[in-house]
């Protein structure tokens, strides 16, 4: 899970989300969109008109094609969020 995270950098405690019913670890103080994509997760939503898989563009909160739903909170923009242990999190598959 860590291969796309750098390894000489220290980190802070590990935490666990649940995405869709799978559990992934991340760390304090990254983004919920970091964790995703450290874990593998490229695809967040689909498109609400033709339903095309969308992912990440922007990163930093313009762009809204990282909303997932967190703690049942749909819309809620990935990159702009951090972790929090026990956070659920469902993305359209
Ligand atoms: S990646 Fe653009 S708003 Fe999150």
């Amino acid at each position: 899970m860590d291969d796309l995270r750098i390894g000489s950098i220290k980190r802070k405690d590990k935490v666990t989300l649940s995405v869709n019913g799978k559990k992934i670890e991340a760390y304090q103080g990254e983004t919920l969109l970091a964790a995703l994509l450290a874990a593998g997760y490229k695809q967040l939503k689909r498109s609400p008109i033709n339903h095309d898989p969308r992912g990440a563009l922007c990163g930093m909160g313009v762009c809204f094609e990282c909303i997932v739903t967190v703690n049942g909170i749909p819309n809620t923009r990935s990159c702009m969020t951090e972790v929090e242990n026990n956070m659920e999190i469902k993305i359209d598959e």
